[in-house]
């Protein structure tokens, strides 16, 4: 047989299977705080592209779950592949490599820099994350533009607006080009008609690549989802619990 022939088929066939290969992947993980097991063994695939959905009423789980996935905990049993690699058995400054500039987390409280600019957090993000320093002023007015901020980008938070503050953190959030964004209830604070701008910018994104896994107790967010899981007593399932 041609030899070249042979390896184009065995790279397609590479390609193929690291393609279909899941961003990030949970194996039966279990988490346990002294005597409450607080998941019972989840199993979950995000592939590149999903804008995933986590429901679930308050303590079942969801926070948790999204800091075990991101490396930002570790789980008591069970396994976590983040871009094809472990991550629960490495050690902390292993995994945060591994996630450094392509996994983002937006949390319901932003943790913005109260003694800084609008545009001082996302450009002190951006140098911490390692954007080269050149592509820094361009890439923040560009995020700014993207999420109406530009009018507020000499403000400090206390003086935003709770909307204004959380397109801050999704600004901040962007700011290395992630592959995989891990949201917290980031509409947790704001009313329906910023939720939905919030959920659109999401969609946006989403559609331009960006793989979403947004934990929320807020159903408007279900129009946007390619998948849905409901979490409850630990288990984590596609189905609306009865
Ligand atoms: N560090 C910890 N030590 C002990 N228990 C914890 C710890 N972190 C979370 N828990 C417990 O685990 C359970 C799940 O917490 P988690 O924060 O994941 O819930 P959640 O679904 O995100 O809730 P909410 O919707 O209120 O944010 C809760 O009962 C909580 O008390
Ligand atoms: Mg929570």
């Amino acid at each position: 047989m041609d030899l070249s022939f042979t390896v184009l088929n065995l790279l397609l066939i590479y390609f193929f299977f690291m393609s279909a290969q899941p961003l990030l992947e949970l194996i039966n993980v279990k988490k346990k705080y002294s005597t409450t097991e607080v998941l019972k063994g989840i199993s979950l695939k995000v592939q590149k592209g999903d804008f995933i959905g986590i429901f679930g009423p308050s303590g079942s789980g969801k926070s948790t779950l999204l800091h075990i996935a991101g490396g930002l905990d570790t789980p008591t049993e069970g396994k976590v592949f983040l871009f094809n690699t472990r991550i629960d058995i490495l050690p902390e400054n292993e995994r945060d490599k591994i996630r450094k500039g392509k996994v983002a987390y937006i949390f319901q409280f932003h943790y913005l820099l109260e003694d800084f600019t609008v545009w001082e957090n996302i450009e002190i993000f951006a140098h911490l994350l390692g954007v080269e320093k050149k592509q820094i002023p361009s890439k923040v007015e560009k995020l700014l533009r993207f999420l109406r901020l530009e009018h507020r980008k000499n403000f400090k938070p206390s003086q935003l607006s709770g909307g204004e503050r959380q397109r801050v953190a999704i600004a901040r959030a962007l700011v290395a080009d992630p592959l995989l964004i891990l949201a917290d209830e980031p509409t947790g604070n704001l009313d329906s008609h910023q939720s939905e701008e919030i959920f659109t910018y999401f969609h946006r994104l989403n559609k331009k690549g960006i793989t979403f896994v947004v934990v929320s107790h807020n159903e408007n967010l279900k129009k946007f989802l390619n998948k849905t899981y409901y979490i409850n007593d630990g288990i984590l399932s596609d189905k609306l619990p009865s």
